[in-house]
């Protein structure tokens, strides 16, 4: 069995697919037309200054058009603006990534000819979050996080975060935002805040913070296109450095108005960013197969540390060392100081030399048993929790990469992973929704329970 990336999993959950068409069928602009619109143009053609002067974010002004005028001539799709943009060997629009799928063009070809209309309601400009009083399906769990004292657990299930006290009782506290899908959740060091990332796919990236005296949040910020992915708060927790889907690390400060900073560093996904502990440089992991060192202060790439054959899930450091994994099962040490030395600035984004000396700073840790999608750094940064695709967790010290503990029968697949401060307690959340707390090192569970509200009547195993 072959299981996917997390994120590639909870992004299809959320990502909207159009109704597929039957020959003869009457084609609708808003079952059919509309989603792959949504999907594939809207980040661009929407707000404030739509590219080309093209909005798709009213009904009124997709059959406006843009600056050469209407999109479509009804009846006539080979004569249609739209599907001249979208169609041909290289097709101009998307600008980049992957073109339409001939299935796609088919479709809005097709409701051209049907005679192009836009029929019922608009398109909604601000796509409203729902989250239900009780789910009937529990969310998959994205990430899970401790608070410094190890008293509570915060969980990114969709579009909330929910706050857990440790020892699982109780009711827990419900922090709504305004993201589709969230992928990262973290405390701040004094345990007084409380951030969430994520975003709406093709929309927008959002970073949410909430007091947790107050129990509510304090600040949103929304930056780039798309969903961000994982990440961390800055050592002096002014900042937090988050994955992007365009290949950026994106580091937000958590005020209202300082601008945010874009480094480029990867070919795709960003799916993970840890600090180095002085607040000096960024790790980053991404979906083009690379594990990256960059300075904080220019900006710059300082190494590609690793090339793998395959996509890197996490990664996390204690300041001595890089450790980072994913989907060929090896764990990875990397010694930084090694790894940095002699080493200038050696060119931006993919631009970067190959990798050198490969031998002398790499640390492998025991092969994993299955693909890794998470690591968890303990708040300490002694130790790291490793998990997966396997059904067990398996707990070590960076220092020297011995395995400390392995906690067996976990749900999986596993989609993230955390640990407290000095590793004695462990916390599991799955794709089936579910949060399972282990203490360590024998692996006694302490609970499991869906944290979300559920409909009475549905019962999920
Ligand atoms: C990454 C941003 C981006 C995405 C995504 C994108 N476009 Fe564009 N589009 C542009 C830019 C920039 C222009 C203006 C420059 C040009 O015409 O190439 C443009 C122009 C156009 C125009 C011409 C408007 C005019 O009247 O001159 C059309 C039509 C268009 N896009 C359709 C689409 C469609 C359909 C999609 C989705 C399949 C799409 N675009 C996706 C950036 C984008």
């Amino acid at each position: 069995m072959r299981f996917t990336h997390l994120i590639l999993i909870a992004m299809a959950a959320c990502t909207v697919f159009p109704d597929p068409v039957q020959a003869g069928d009457a084609v609708s602009y808003r079952r059919h037309v509309w989603p792959i619109l949504k999907r594939h143009c809207f980040a661009c053609h929407s707000g404030g200054k739509p590219e080309g002067k093209l909005s798709l974010a009213t009904t009124a002004s997709i059959a406006r058009g843009g600056e050469s005028g209407p999109l479509l001539v009804p009846g006539k799709p080979s004569e249609s603006l739209l599907i001249e943009m979208i169609s041909g060997e290289e097709p101009s629009m998307p600008p980049k990534g992957r073109p339409l799928s001939k299935a796609k063009i088919d479709i809005l070809k097709t409701w051209i000819g049907q005679g192009g209309k836009i029929d019922s309601i608009a398109p909604l400009a601000e796509s409203k979050v729902m989250i239900p009083k009780e789910y009937t399906h529990a969310p998959a769990l994205a990430a899970v996080a401790f608070s410094p004292d190890g008293q509570r657990i915060a969980c990114a299930c969709r579009s909330e975060v929910v706050v857990i006290a440790a020892n699982g009782k109780g009711t827990p506290l419900r922090l709504q935002t305004g993201s589709d899908l969230l992928t990262h959740v973290e405390f701040s060091a004094d345990g007084k805040l409380l951030l969430a990332g994520g975003g709406t796919p093709s929309r927008f990236g959002e970073v949410s913070v909430f007091s947790m005296a107050e129990g509510k949040r304090i600040l949103s910020r929304r930056v780039s296109q798309d969903t961000l992915f994982r990440g961390e708060f800055s050592p002096d927790g002014k900042r937090v450095a988050l994955g992007g889907a365009d290949g950026a690390v994106y580091v937000i400060p958590l005020d209202k108005t300082s601008k945010p900073r874009r480094i480029e560093l990867h070919s795709d996904w960003v799916v993970d960013v840890a600090w180095t502990p002085d607040g000096t440089k960024l790790i980053t992991a991404g979906r083009d197969k690379a594990t990256k060192v960059a300075s904080v202060e220019t900006g710059k790439l300082l190494r590609t540390v690793d090339s793998s054959a395959e996509r890197v899930s996490s990664v996390v450091t204690d300041g001595v060392f890089a450790v980072s994994a994913g989907k060929s099962r090896t764990l990875i040490g990397y010694q930084l100081g090694v790894a940095l030395q002699n080493v200038g600035v050696t060119g931006a984004g993919n631009g970067a030399k190959p990798v050198t000396r490969r031998n002398q700073y790499v640390k492998n840790f025991e092969a994993q048993p299955g693909e890794v999608i998470d690591i968890a750094l303990s708040g300490d940064r002694k130790s790291i929790a490793v998990a997966g695709a396997a059904a067990e967790v398996r707990v070590y010290t960076v220092a020297d990469r011995k395995r400390t503990a392995v906690v067996k029968g976990v749900r999986v697949p596993v989609f993230c992973v955390a640990l407290n401060q000095n590793a004695s307690l462990l916390a599991v959340g799955s794709r089936d929704g579910r949060l399972e707390v282990f203490r360590l090192p024998k692996g006694e569970q302490v609970f499991s329970r869906i944290p979300v509200p559920m409909k009475k009547t549905v019962t999920r195993r």
